[in-house]
Formats: C-alpha cells, sequence, structure tokens
C-alpha cells in the first residue's frame, strides 16, 4: 500500500473510532452529575421550577442533578455560562421567557444567540404574571392601585430581576400602560425581591405566579390580579386583569431546559425524555400547580416545539422592548 493510502485510511480509522467513543459515551450517559445553571438567585420562580423538575429528572437519569445559581444581567450572565460550557450534556440551562425571548432585544452585546446556540430539551412549565405590592400599599383592587401609581408615581419604588428579566420586561409592559416611571430597584432575582416586598422596603412588582402563592394565601403582600385570560385554580379569588379592568394587560411567561448547541443528539433525547417523564408524574405535577404553574402538554415537551417557539418569542419580544426605550449596557 502507498504511504499516501495509508496515511488516509489511518485518518478515516481514527475518526471511526472518535465517532464510536462518542456514541459509547452517549449511551453510558450520565455516569455524574448532571449541572443544571438557573441564571437567578435562589427562592425565585426559575430556581424553583428548576428545583422541582430537577429532582425527578434525577431519578429518571440515574444521576443528581444539581442546581447552580449563576445570577445576574437579568439571567444573561448564567446563560452565556451555560452556552459555552462543554456539550457533554453534564452542564445545562432553565432558560425562560426573558432569557431566550426578551434578551436580544435589550443586549446589543448579548454573547449568544436564542435561537441558534443551544439544543432545546422541552418547555418545563407555563406562568401566569401577577401584579402584587406590599401589603400595606393603599390601594384594595387593581382601579385604585392603577389611580394611585398614576398620582404618586415619583415617590413609588418597583423591583424586578435586572433587565430583560419577565418581571423587568412585565413591569415595562405594565408601566407603558399606566404612563409611569417609577424608580426601579434591580436584584438578582425575584426571591430576594419577594423578601424586600414583604418586609415594605419596595412597593410593588410583577413577578411568575410560583413564586407568590403562598405569600399571597398568608397576606404577606397584596394581589391585584392575574394577567392572564382566566383565573388560576391556584389562587381561584384572584381576578384577571380583564375582570380588574385592564383587559389590555395579558402576559405569561414560560421556563424551558436548554443544553449547549452540539450536544449529542442521544443525550438531548435523555434528556428530553427526562424531562417529559417529570412532568408526567403526579407528584411534580402537583406540586407545579398548587404553585400556579401551567404544565406543558404533549408535543409542548418536545425540544422541536421548543426551538421553534424561541423563534417565535424573540419575534414577538423585539418590537415591544425596543419600543419601550429600555436597554442594557
Ligand atoms: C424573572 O423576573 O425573570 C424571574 O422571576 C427571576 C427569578 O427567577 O428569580
Amino acid at each position: 500500500m502507498n504511504p499516501t493510502r495509508r496515511a488516509v485510511l489511518g485518518i478515516a480509522a481514527a475518526a471511526a473510532i472518535g465517532v464510536m467513543a462518542g456514541t459509547a459515551q452517549a449511551q453510558a450517559y450520565p455516569t455524574r452529575p448532571v449541572v443544571m445553571i438557573v441564571p437567578f438567585a435562589a427562592g425565585g420562580p426559575t430556581d424553583v421550577i428548576a428545583r422541582i423538575v430537577g429532582e425527578h429528572m434525577s431519578r429518571t437519569l440515574g444521576q443528581q442533578v444539581i442546581i447552580e445559581n449563576v445570577a445576574g444581567a437579568g439571567g444573561t450572565t448564567g446563560i452565556t455560562r451555560g452556552a459555552q460550557a462543554a456539550a457533554d450534556g453534564y452542564t445545562i440551562m432553565m432558560g425562560h421567557m426573558g432569557t431566550h425571548g426578551a434578551a436580544p432585544a435589550l443586549y446589543p452585546k448579548l454573547r449568544y444567540d436564542p435561537t441558534t446556540d443551544f439544543e432545546p430539551i422541552g418547555l418545563a412549565a407555563g406562568t401566569p404574571i401577577l401584579i402584587v405590592a406590599k401589603k400595606d400599599f393603599p390601594a384594595n383592587n387593581l382601579a385604585e392601585f392603577a389611580t394611585y401609581v398614576k398620582a404618586n408615581a415619583a415617590k413609588l419604588n418597583e423591583a424586578h430581576a435586572g433587565v430583560g428579566s419577565v418581571s423587568h420586561t412585565t413591569i415595562t409592559m405594565l408601566n407603558a400602560q399606566l404612563g409611569v416611571k417609577p424608580a426601579q430597584v434591580a436584584y438578582r432575582g425575584t426571591g430576594p425581591a419577594l423578601n424586600d416586598l414583604v418586609s415594605g422596603q419596595v412597593d410593588f412588582m410583577c413577578d411568575q405566579i410560583v413564586n407568590l402563592v403562598e405569600q399571597v394565601k398568608a397576606g404577606t403582600i397584596k394581589a391585584y390580579a392575574i394577567a392572564t385570560p382566566v383565573r388560576s385554580p391556584a389562587l381561584p379569588d384572584l381576578p384577571t386583569t380583564t375582570e380588574a379592568g385592564m383587559p389590555d394587560y395579558q402576559v405569561s411567561a414560560w421556563n424551558a431546559v436548554f443544553a449547549p448547541k452540539a450536544t449529542p443528539k442521544e443525550i438531548v433525547a435523555k434528556l428530553s425524555d427526562a424531562l417529559d417523564k417529570a412532568l408526567s408524574d403526579e407528584g411534580t405535577r402537583k406540586r407545579l400547580l398548587d404553585l400556579g404553574g401551567v404544565i406543558p402538554e404533549g408535543r409542548e415537551r418536545t425540544g422541536a416545539y421548543l426551538g421553534e417557539f424561541v423563534k417565535a418569542e424573540v419575534a414577538r419580544w423585539t418590537p415591544i422592548l425596543k419600543a419601550s426605550g429600555a436597554v442594557a449596557n
């Protein structure tokens, strides 16, 4: 055999061995714990949902799913880290409407593209938005809230979890509808923001329901409305924004699991299967439903659906947020 042909065959054999090793690794996956990055502080809705589904995914995968909170820049710090992690299935992320829908419009220097830099695993939960205030806020319903905020905007503080987060985009929409610009206090997640709302250090915020149900039931904060067409079974006495007189304020968020781009197909399939099993498990479903979460069903749980959904969300949010004038540095 001539030396050139021998060299070519050698390269081909090495490539085939590499593919076989990769396939064997994917088949054995996971052989150690999987890190799920939550791009906000502990105790917020993203963290709560990640811990609930992650716990059941651990059982299916036979390895622990460890939550790592990497907060900052409205969730984009943690997602940037996740996007740049090794594409081996051992680092995945809980992204959401902000990190994968709103961020491109608000961060001119965003270091990931939500539509191309990830392997979508599946939607984890839908999360209706509530308008809430500290418990002694001087308004007893949404109409009074709107009147009071319009008259006193200059002396009020509203909380959110950083530019581009769900709480930021949804309060931006509320401000636009009310025609106000109260001072904003940015937190590393709405877990810590909620603590300050309970202690009365900030006046109001918009947040995902899963973070709020227990505090609303305990009366430690006031909830004025849920921004969905129908009431939530988790808080059946809370009116919708339509019932309460602000029918144009309609918004819901979502959370979803992503892996870095080029994670092997077999591993993506195992992760999607583990998420699907978590969302089919009665105990997991009850925990999410009790907190007001909306559970994705059927095709909504697939990576293919999530990939298309993210494209639609980026297209939906970009004009709204550009028009709002909000921007991050
Ligand atoms: C958000 O506002 O984007 C989230 O609610 C933040 C969080 O999960 O803490």
